[in-house]
């Protein structure tokens, strides 16, 4: 069931959203050669409590993390630990906060030091998909013309698109209705209305779009792994506009 928020409940996540941009703004400042990615998460954990937040994935179904901190061929869920970042490293942050009740939820991938033309454009690619996925979440449309925009983008520089993950309606709960694929697929198709606040969030591999969960239980890598990049923003949709409520990652 899509639960519908009012236009006060869309403040709160506002809210959320706008402190998690700052999270990422000063996290984004940390990047570089050398650091743990454990060393992101304490901080990020840090920063979210000082604030009055709480980190949202923390417990989530177990997940022992504030951050996923997912690293080249990790596609998402990636546990923070003591591996140093090294140049032409790509690294996906994914990360939620709530905050007086309410959650945002978005994700960016950022370069360490210098990375490669291919990488870049991956990069560049998939923020970009974010983008023209955003653009169709509007009142009227339906969830699959978010999910056309996102995979003809992608489709068209012959990357791979992660089926297995999606995107989701979040605000009282992180994984709320509708579900929001990179694909278009045989699923839903949902009417986009006022009220609707969902997390768009393209997941987007340099080779196959196949992937596997490792023995952690929780990261998720590319078959062949080869690099992916992963940037999400929760979206409300109003009556003659929508708003990204995650701000500006970068
Ligand atoms: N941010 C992820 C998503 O968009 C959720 C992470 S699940 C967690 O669906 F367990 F890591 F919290
Ligand atoms: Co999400």
């Amino acid at each position: 069931m899509i639960k519908l928020k009012s236009n006060d409940e869309i403040k709160r996540i506002r809210e959320s959203g706008l402190m998690l941009a700052e999270t990422y703004l000063e996290i984004g400042k940390l990047i570089e050669p050398g650091i743990t990615t454990l060393a992101l998460d304490k901080f990020a954990r840090n920063y979210i409590e000082k604030r009055g937040g709480r980190p949202a994935f923390l417990g989530y179904q177990g997940y022992p993390s504030t951050l996923c901190t997912s690293v080249n061929e990790i596609v998402i869920h990636g546990i923070p630990d003591n591996y140093k970042l090294r140049e032409g490293d790509v690294i996906s942050l994914d990360c939620g906060i709530i905050l007086n009740g309410f959650v945002s939820d978005s994700a960016v991938s950022f370069p360490v030091g210098t990375v490669s033309e291919e990488i870049a454009r991956l990069l560049k690619v998939t923020e970009e998909s974010l983008y023209l996925g955003i653009e169709q979440a509007v009142n009227g449309n339906r969830v699959k013309d978010i999910s056309r925009a996102v995979a003809e983008h992608a489709g068209a520089f012959n990357y791979g698109i992660v089926h297995e993950f999606c995107g989701h309606g979040v605000g009282y709960n992180l994984h709320e209705d509708p579900q929001i694929p990179n694909y278009v697929g045989r699923g839903p198709n949902p009417r986009l209305k006022p009220g609707m606040v969902i997390a768009i969030e393209p997941m987007i591999n340099l080779g196959t779009g196949d992937v596997r969960v490792l023995d952690d239980g929780w990261a998720v890598e590319t078959l062949d792994r080869k690099v992916s990049a992963h940037f999400e923003h929760t979206i409300a949709i109003f009556e003659n506009h929508n708003e990204i409520l995650t701000g500006q990652n970068n």
